[in-house]
């Protein structure tokens, strides 16, 4: 057995091995009855845990209606995200639900207006351990709302959310006892980042930030930017990834890497030589539900085409990969 099969254990949730589905909406989906989520979406998650992987981080869902049970928290949708996370379970992967805050200007924002979205990121958390799965990875990446909080050159706030590494961060770290007190004691809270914010230095010392506070799992893709540093001549990914292999260096939680990790070389690469903990792959899993089993028994994988603008997006559909 290689290290690819090898488990690990995180807040006593055994993930059987170190292929993650990471986060992708599925924009040209429809739910059922006008809710968000439905059959299309349950069939997708189960084809992929089918597939092997280890750990599938479920879309990024908005945490603005968990406090009402609205929106993206309603009963129909909860029931078909029930649904998912057991055809999940049954497959033998362990999944989270990836919140999102939506696309705000924070510098706009009142602290009044922080606290309340607050509330709902807190409730979010709460309501996902309810729906049962293992834990939420909050999506502080990407230029999106709690990225802005993140990024020192972005982040001009002047009060407690400003300033420091510790007030950067304080938007996640302040609720992280309360969502302990209610949730159960396996449940795990990630976070998804940078490492280029716009310095090194700012990603790693936020990363240890998180670790202190208690969160359990890092997943490293890019910021406001990806990175611009060259990566090494022998280092057979790109430089978001690299990006991962950096933190992983730094922290003692478990890290996953991420971008453009498409062939069973890379994936070997990284685990194999214990860079990371984790290989992240997105549309790798969209081409190929089965990508974590043939990768794990050097099978061919359905490749995905690396389209300049990616199907998915638009109608997934026409992805030339689905239907070659
Ligand atoms: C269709 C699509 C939807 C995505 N949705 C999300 C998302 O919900 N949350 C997120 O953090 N990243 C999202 N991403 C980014 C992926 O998680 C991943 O980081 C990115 O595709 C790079 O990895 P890859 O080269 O393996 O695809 C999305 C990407 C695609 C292609």
């Amino acid at each position: 057995m290689t290290k690819l099969q090898e488990t690990l254990t995180i807040r006593n949730n055994m993930i059987k091995n170190r292929i993650v589905m990471a986060p992708m909406v599925t924009f040209s989906f429809h739910g059922d009855n006008g809710s968000y989520y439905g059959k299309q979406h349950i069939e997708h998650y189960a084809e992929r845990a089918k597939g092997g992987a280890g750990l599938i981080i479920v879309q990024a869902t908005s945490v603005f209606g968990a406090v009402d049970a609205k929106n993206m928290w309603s009963t129909d949708n909860s029931t078909s995200l029930k649904q998912i996370v057991s055809n999940c379970h049954a497959y033998g992967a362990t999944i989270m639900l990836q919140l999102s805050c939506g696309d705000m200007d924070i510098n706009q924002l009142s602290t009044a207006e922080i606290n309340s979205m607050q509330i709902d990121m807190k409730q979010a958390a709460i309501s996902a351990c309810q729906i049962g799965f293992n834990g939420v990875e909050y999506h502080f990446a990407h230029g999106f709302t709690l990225c802005k909080f993140l990024d020192t050159s972005y982040n001009r706030r002047t009060d407690q959310y400003g300033g420091n590494a510790t007030n950067r961060t304080r938007v996640l770290t302040e609720l992280l006892p309360e969502i302990r007190n209610n949730t159960h004691e396996k449940f795990i809270i990630a976070v998804r980042m940078g490492e280029y914010l716009p310095r090194s230095q700012d990603g790693i010392e936020v990363a240890k930030i998180f670790e202190k506070s208690g969160v359990d799992l890092l997943h490293i893709s890019f910021g406001m930017y990806p990175p611009e540093y060259a990566v090494p001549e022998s280092f057979k990914c790109s430089s978001i990834t690299y990006s991962g292999c950096k933190i992983k260096k730094e922290v003692n939680i478990p890290v996953i890497a991420v971008n453009e990790i498409r062939t069973e070389e890379q994936v070997r690469f990284l685990i194999e030589n214990d860079y990371v903990d984790f290989a992240g792959i997105g549309r790798g899993m969209l081409s190929d539900p089965e990508f974590a089993n043939h990768i794990i028994k050097s099978e061919p994988v359905n490749q995905c085409f690396g389209c300049k603008e990616c199907l998915w997006f638009t109608n997934h559909t026409m992805c030339p990969s689905k239907n070659k």
